[in-house]
């Protein structure tokens, strides 16, 4: 296996095949992971199965607690293009985060692809945090935000007696690594706990802004048959749409996570 660095994160992992479970250096894979925040194994071919075979290496996987899988495999979500009008992943976030134990990772498989648009950014949530200004860092140190699934809830037509809150630290440490990272996503924070909500909403959108800075992003390109994996303890991505009415299948897996602290 070889590994060749992308940008300010993320890794392409060369020479693995990840058809061949009994075959993979999975410790490599595990430290690349942790190391780069973002593997790319180009030219995949990865049936459903294999998908979920695949996302072991990371966790067990979840199923979505709003959006329902594909038959046979309620852990794996298809994508599929609607229409620009009906995107909904183009903002900066952290999948699920409205959870108690959101995922660690996610996996996202392309089975077609269009030939212009669709691109998905990855930034580095281990920088935005290093580079924000010391006495920010000083002043949130102890804060807590407010993460609801109402928004998804009010895109999926789900239920509205399943609305949910939890709360997560601005900061979060991440167990393997055991560096910091800015936790903050504009999709599904409501407020910052105990806050002035003037002071709430000022901070949030400083650190929103700040989080998705150009040198702390990487720009995936996808090619059919590309698995890209992240850490959403450090790393916030966006979906680009961009491909009008073209089609564009990917499947998507997340796995097992702990509460952040
Ligand atoms: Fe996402």
């Amino acid at each position: 296996m070889k590994i060749k660095k992308v940008g300010p994160i993320g890794a392409e992992v060369l020479d693995v095949e990840l058809s061949k479970a009994d075959d993979l250096p999975v410790d490599d894979i595990k430290k690349a992971f942790l190391e780069f925040s973002v593997l790319i194994f180009k030219n995949q071919k990865l049936s459903p199965n294999d998908l979920r075979q695949v996302a072991l290496i990371w966790g067990k996987p979840l199923i979505h607690p709003i959006f329902k899988g594909i038959e046979g495999y309620p852990e794996i979500i298809q994508i599929q293009n609607l229409g620009e009008k009906y995107h909904t992943n183009a903002h900066w976030h952290s999948d699920v985060t409205f959870e108690e134990e959101p995922p660690d990772a996610t996996l996202l498989y392309s089975l077609e692809i269009p030939d212009e648009g669709g691109d998905t950014l990855f930034a580095d949530q281990y920088l935005a945090y290093e580079e924000l200004p010391e006495v920010l860092k000083e002043e949130l140190k102890e804060t807590v935000a407010i993460h609801s699934n109402l928004g998804v809830l009010m895109l999926a037509g789900g239920d509205i007696n399943n609305l949910s809150e939890v709360e997560h630290p601005v900061f979060r440490n991440h167990p393997e690594t055991r560096k910091k990272s800015l936790f903050v996503t504009e999709a599904f924070v409501k407020e910052l706990k105990e806050a002035d909500p003037k002071y709430s909403e000022e901070t949030l959108s400083r650190l929103y802004k700040h989080s998705s800075k150009n040198d702390y992003v990487y720009r995936h390109k996808w090619t059919k048959g590309d698995l890209v994996v992240w850490d959403n303890r450090c790393v916030l991505h966006y979906a680009e749409h961009g491909y009008g009415n073209k089609k564009r299948t990917m499947h998507r897996i997340t796995t097992s996570g702990s509460k952040p602290f």
